[in-house]
Protein backbone atom coordinates (compact mmCIF):
# COMPACT_ATOMS: atom_id res chain seq x y z
CA UNK A 1 0.00 0.00 0.00
CA UNK A 2 1.47 3.39 -1.08
CA UNK A 3 1.75 6.03 1.50
CA UNK A 4 -1.67 8.87 1.34
CA UNK A 5 -0.96 11.75 0.27
CA UNK A 6 -2.86 15.07 1.02
CA UNK A 7 -4.35 15.34 -2.76
CA UNK A 8 -6.00 11.82 -2.13
CA UNK A 9 -7.30 13.26 1.61
CA UNK A 10 -9.04 15.79 -0.17
CA UNK A 11 -10.59 13.55 -3.41
CA UNK A 12 -12.31 11.49 -0.44
CA UNK A 13 -15.07 14.07 0.40
CA UNK A 14 -17.93 13.30 -0.88
CA UNK A 15 -16.45 9.46 -2.04
CA UNK A 16 -15.42 7.64 1.03
CA UNK A 17 -15.31 8.67 4.79
CA UNK A 18 -11.97 9.98 6.12
CA UNK A 19 -10.48 8.18 9.76
CA UNK A 20 -8.09 9.76 12.10
CA UNK A 21 -6.43 8.70 15.18
CA UNK A 22 -4.14 10.71 17.14
CA UNK A 23 -0.79 8.47 17.73
CA UNK A 24 2.32 9.25 19.84
CA UNK A 25 4.63 6.08 19.49
CA UNK A 26 6.59 4.08 17.06
CA UNK A 27 4.72 0.55 18.33
CA UNK A 28 0.85 1.95 18.03
CA UNK A 29 2.16 3.48 14.98
CA UNK A 30 2.67 0.37 13.19
CA UNK A 31 -0.40 -1.14 14.24
CA UNK A 32 -2.50 1.83 13.31
CA UNK A 33 -0.74 1.92 9.90
CA UNK A 34 -1.06 -1.88 9.36
CA UNK A 35 -4.98 -1.27 10.17
CA UNK A 36 -5.59 1.54 7.54
CA UNK A 37 -5.99 4.46 9.17
CA UNK A 38 -5.95 7.34 6.45
CA UNK A 39 -4.05 10.11 8.75
CA UNK A 40 -1.59 9.63 11.95
CA UNK A 41 -2.43 13.13 14.35
CA UNK A 42 0.36 13.35 16.35
CA UNK A 43 -1.42 15.48 18.94
CA UNK A 44 -1.17 17.75 21.86
CA UNK A 45 -3.47 15.69 23.44
CA UNK A 46 -0.04 13.33 24.49
CA UNK A 47 0.05 15.74 27.14
CA UNK A 48 -3.19 14.82 29.09
CA UNK A 49 -2.93 10.92 27.95
CA UNK A 50 0.78 10.41 28.12
CA UNK A 51 2.34 13.11 30.19
CA UNK A 52 -0.63 13.74 32.77
CA UNK A 53 -0.08 17.39 32.27
CA UNK A 54 -3.35 19.61 33.06
CA UNK A 55 -3.68 21.64 29.67
CA UNK A 56 -2.05 20.84 26.03
CA UNK A 57 -0.75 24.17 26.16
CA UNK A 58 1.97 23.11 28.44
CA UNK A 59 3.37 20.48 26.37
CA UNK A 60 6.85 21.73 24.65
CA UNK A 61 8.24 22.24 21.05
CA UNK A 62 10.54 19.66 21.84
CA UNK A 63 8.52 16.98 23.39
CA UNK A 64 5.97 16.91 20.33
CA UNK A 65 8.84 16.72 17.59
CA UNK A 66 10.42 13.21 19.54
CA UNK A 67 7.07 11.61 19.19
CA UNK A 68 5.94 12.98 15.76
CA UNK A 69 9.90 11.91 15.09
CA UNK A 70 8.75 7.82 16.35
CA UNK A 71 5.24 7.82 14.97
CA UNK A 72 6.91 8.82 11.14
CA UNK A 73 9.31 6.34 11.31
CA UNK A 74 6.69 3.58 11.74
CA UNK A 75 4.58 5.08 9.03
CA UNK A 76 4.46 3.00 5.41
CA UNK A 77 1.07 4.07 4.57
CA UNK A 78 -0.90 7.03 6.51
CA UNK A 79 -0.34 10.23 6.38
CA UNK A 80 1.35 11.77 9.65
CA UNK A 81 0.20 15.11 10.83
CA UNK A 82 2.05 16.55 13.97
CA UNK A 83 -0.38 19.20 16.07
CA UNK A 84 1.62 22.82 16.33
CA UNK A 85 2.12 23.18 20.20
CA UNK A 86 0.88 26.34 21.43
CA UNK A 87 4.38 27.42 21.95
CA UNK A 88 5.46 26.78 18.66
CA UNK A 89 3.09 29.85 17.21
CA UNK A 90 0.50 31.37 19.41
CA UNK A 91 3.11 32.17 21.84
CA UNK A 92 6.17 32.86 19.38
CA UNK A 93 4.05 33.93 15.63
CA UNK A 94 7.46 35.11 14.71
CA UNK A 95 9.01 31.21 14.60
CA UNK A 96 6.05 29.33 13.52
CA UNK A 97 7.19 28.47 10.11
CA UNK A 98 11.25 27.36 11.72
CA UNK A 99 8.91 24.87 14.15
CA UNK A 100 6.71 23.76 11.08
CA UNK A 101 9.78 22.85 9.37
CA UNK A 102 11.08 21.46 12.10
CA UNK A 103 8.00 18.82 11.88
CA UNK A 104 8.76 18.10 8.52
CA UNK A 105 12.19 17.40 8.42
CA UNK A 106 11.16 14.88 11.20
CA UNK A 107 8.71 12.98 9.29
CA UNK A 108 5.15 14.75 9.39
CA UNK A 109 3.26 15.56 6.11
CA UNK A 110 1.60 18.32 7.05
CA UNK A 111 0.59 20.41 10.24
CA UNK A 112 -2.37 21.50 12.23
CA UNK A 113 -2.67 24.58 13.54
CA UNK A 114 -5.85 25.33 16.12
CA UNK A 115 -7.37 28.67 15.56
CA UNK A 116 -9.14 30.81 18.27
CA UNK A 117 -10.70 33.93 17.27
CA UNK A 118 -12.09 34.51 20.54
CA UNK A 119 -12.91 38.26 21.58
CA UNK A 120 -10.05 38.25 24.36
CA UNK A 121 -6.49 38.19 22.59
CA UNK A 122 -3.14 39.28 23.79
CA UNK A 123 -1.44 41.75 22.04
CA UNK A 124 0.45 38.70 20.13
CA UNK A 125 -1.23 35.28 19.72
CA UNK A 126 -4.36 34.08 18.35
CA UNK A 127 -4.85 36.93 15.91
CA UNK A 128 -2.27 35.65 14.26
CA UNK A 129 -3.30 32.18 13.07
CA UNK A 130 -4.30 33.21 10.11
CA UNK A 131 -1.68 34.70 9.08
CA UNK A 132 0.55 32.08 10.34
CA UNK A 133 -1.06 29.42 8.64
CA UNK A 134 -1.37 31.69 5.57
CA UNK A 135 2.52 31.85 5.56
CA UNK A 136 2.59 28.43 6.10
CA UNK A 137 0.95 27.79 3.05
CA UNK A 138 3.07 29.89 1.07
CA UNK A 139 6.22 28.20 2.15
CA UNK A 140 4.41 24.83 1.17
CA UNK A 141 3.37 22.73 4.36
CA UNK A 142 0.09 21.49 4.11
CA UNK A 143 -1.82 22.35 6.90
CA UNK A 144 -5.22 21.50 8.77
CA UNK A 145 -7.20 24.15 10.82
CA UNK A 146 -9.20 23.37 13.68
CA UNK A 147 -11.83 24.89 14.87
CA UNK A 148 -14.99 25.18 17.53
CA UNK A 149 -13.23 24.06 21.00
CA UNK A 150 -10.10 24.54 20.71
CA UNK A 151 -8.11 22.79 23.72
CA UNK A 152 -5.10 25.21 24.01
CA UNK A 153 -7.38 28.33 24.59
CA UNK A 154 -9.83 26.69 26.43
CA UNK A 155 -9.25 28.92 29.18
CA UNK A 156 -10.65 31.66 27.03
CA UNK A 157 -13.89 30.27 25.82
CA UNK A 158 -14.81 29.59 29.17
CA UNK A 159 -13.56 25.79 29.30
CA UNK A 160 -14.19 22.38 27.58
CA UNK A 161 -17.95 23.65 26.09
CA UNK A 162 -19.60 22.97 23.15
CA UNK A 163 -19.09 26.16 20.83
CA UNK A 164 -21.14 27.65 18.39
CA UNK A 165 -24.47 26.80 19.93
CA UNK A 166 -25.95 30.37 19.16
CA UNK A 167 -26.51 31.78 15.90
CA UNK A 168 -23.10 34.55 16.84
CA UNK A 169 -20.96 31.90 17.87
CA UNK A 170 -22.01 29.54 15.43
CA UNK A 171 -22.04 32.19 12.27
CA UNK A 172 -18.58 33.11 13.29
CA UNK A 173 -17.24 29.23 12.84
CA UNK A 174 -19.31 29.11 9.72
CA UNK A 175 -16.89 32.42 8.51
CA UNK A 176 -13.89 30.41 9.74
CA UNK A 177 -13.96 27.47 8.07
CA UNK A 178 -14.96 29.71 4.96
CA UNK A 179 -12.05 31.66 5.66
CA UNK A 180 -9.46 28.44 6.50
CA UNK A 181 -10.38 27.58 3.10
CA UNK A 182 -9.52 30.18 0.88
CA UNK A 183 -6.19 31.00 2.62
CA UNK A 184 -5.71 27.33 1.46
CA UNK A 185 -6.39 24.27 4.17
CA UNK A 186 -6.63 20.78 3.24
CA UNK A 187 -9.27 20.17 5.98
CA UNK A 188 -10.46 21.35 9.03
CA UNK A 189 -11.11 19.29 12.62
CA UNK A 190 -14.85 20.26 14.27
CA UNK A 191 -14.66 19.94 17.64
CA UNK A 192 -17.51 19.74 19.90
CA UNK A 193 -19.90 21.94 17.83
CA UNK A 194 -23.73 21.00 17.31
CA UNK A 195 -24.12 18.25 14.30
CA UNK A 196 -26.43 20.41 12.03
CA UNK A 197 -23.36 23.43 12.13
CA UNK A 198 -21.05 21.26 11.18
CA UNK A 199 -22.84 19.41 8.75
CA UNK A 200 -23.86 22.88 7.09
CA UNK A 201 -20.10 23.91 7.20
CA UNK A 202 -19.42 20.34 5.73
CA UNK A 203 -21.72 21.20 3.03
CA UNK A 204 -20.48 24.44 2.08
CA UNK A 205 -16.64 24.23 1.90
CA UNK A 206 -14.67 21.98 -0.70
CA UNK A 207 -12.08 20.68 1.54
CA UNK A 208 -12.71 17.56 4.29
CA UNK A 209 -13.94 18.34 7.50
CA UNK A 210 -13.10 15.83 10.42
CA UNK A 211 -15.47 15.52 13.54
CA UNK A 212 -14.88 15.26 17.02
CA UNK A 213 -17.91 15.75 18.86
CA UNK A 214 -18.98 17.34 15.60
CA UNK A 215 -22.11 14.36 14.83
CA UNK A 216 -21.95 12.13 12.04
CA UNK A 217 -22.21 14.32 8.95
CA UNK A 218 -19.02 15.84 9.17
CA UNK A 219 -16.17 13.95 6.05
CA UNK A 220 -14.01 12.13 8.66
CA UNK A 221 -13.76 11.75 12.35
CA UNK A 222 -11.10 12.06 14.42
CA UNK A 223 -10.68 10.19 17.97
CA UNK A 224 -7.89 10.18 20.63
CA UNK A 225 -6.92 6.96 20.32
CA UNK A 226 -6.07 6.49 24.34
CA UNK A 227 -9.86 7.53 24.11
CA UNK A 228 -11.38 4.96 22.14
CA UNK A 229 -8.65 2.04 23.85
CA UNK A 230 -9.89 2.54 27.29
CA UNK A 231 -6.52 3.50 28.27
CA UNK A 232 -7.51 7.41 29.77
CA UNK A 233 -9.94 6.72 32.08
CA UNK A 234 -9.50 10.75 33.65
CA UNK A 235 -12.40 12.12 31.85
CA UNK A 236 -14.60 10.72 28.90
CA UNK A 237 -16.40 12.94 27.01
CA UNK A 238 -19.91 12.35 25.80
CA UNK A 239 -18.47 11.73 21.97
CA UNK A 240 -15.74 8.75 22.67
CA UNK A 241 -16.81 5.77 22.12
CA UNK A 242 -14.75 2.86 23.77
CA UNK A 243 -13.88 0.54 21.08
CA UNK A 244 -11.81 -1.92 22.89
CA UNK A 245 -11.69 -1.25 26.76
CA UNK A 246 -7.51 -2.38 26.91
CA UNK A 247 -6.99 -1.36 30.57
CA UNK A 248 -8.69 -4.39 31.78
CA UNK A 249 -5.84 -6.87 29.28
CA UNK A 250 -3.20 -4.06 30.77
CA UNK A 251 -4.58 -5.23 34.41
CA UNK A 252 -4.89 -8.27 33.69
CA UNK A 253 -1.67 -8.93 32.16
CA UNK A 254 0.32 -6.79 35.15
CA UNK A 255 -1.53 -9.03 37.91
CA UNK A 256 -0.47 -12.51 36.14
CA UNK A 257 3.06 -10.80 35.56
CA UNK A 258 3.37 -10.06 39.56
CA UNK A 259 1.90 -13.55 40.26
CA UNK A 260 4.65 -14.98 38.25
CA UNK A 261 7.20 -13.19 39.58
CA UNK A 262 6.21 -13.81 43.32
CA UNK A 263 5.42 -17.49 42.37
CA UNK A 264 9.11 -18.27 40.89
CA UNK A 265 6.96 -19.16 37.69
CA UNK A 266 8.39 -16.57 35.33
CA UNK A 267 10.92 -17.10 33.50
CA UNK A 268 11.20 -20.36 32.48
CA UNK A 269 14.79 -21.90 31.61
CA UNK A 270 13.37 -21.06 27.74
CA UNK A 271 12.92 -17.63 28.89
CA UNK A 272 16.36 -17.72 30.27
CA UNK A 273 20.12 -17.74 28.73
CA UNK A 274 22.34 -20.09 29.45
CA UNK A 275 26.56 -20.93 29.49
CA UNK A 276 27.95 -24.36 28.01
CA UNK A 277 28.71 -26.52 30.62
CA UNK A 278 32.86 -26.53 30.24
CA UNK A 279 32.55 -22.76 30.36
CA UNK A 280 30.49 -22.67 33.38
CA UNK A 281 32.52 -25.51 34.90
CA UNK A 282 35.73 -23.37 34.03
CA UNK A 283 34.67 -19.77 35.15
CA UNK A 284 33.97 -21.79 39.04
CA UNK A 285 37.58 -23.17 38.66
CA UNK A 286 38.97 -19.39 38.72
CA UNK A 287 36.65 -18.50 41.10
CA UNK A 288 37.52 -21.07 43.32
CA UNK A 289 41.07 -20.74 42.71
CA UNK A 290 41.28 -17.08 43.75
O1 LIG B 1 -4.49 16.87 20.07
C1 LIG B 1 -5.51 16.25 19.71
O2 LIG B 1 -5.73 15.11 20.11
C2 LIG B 1 -6.42 16.91 18.81
C3 LIG B 1 -7.66 16.17 18.45
C4 LIG B 1 -8.65 16.33 19.52
C5 LIG B 1 -8.21 16.58 17.14
O3 LIG B 1 -6.19 18.00 18.40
Amino acid sequence: MDTITVKEIITKKGNQKITMLTCYDFSFAQLLDEAGVDMLLVGDSLANVLLGLTETRKVSFAQMLTHTAAVARAVKHSLVVADMPYVSYQKNPGKSLIYARKFMEAGARAVKIEWFDGAKRTSQGPKDCPAIIGNLIKNNIPVMGHIGLTPQTAHLLGGYKVQGKDKESAMRLVKQAKYLEELGVFSIVLECIPYQLAHYITANVNIPTIGIGAGAYCDGQVLVLYDMLGLYKKIKPKFVRVYKDLSLHVKEGVAAFIADVQGVAFPHPEESFSMKEEEWNALLTLLHSK
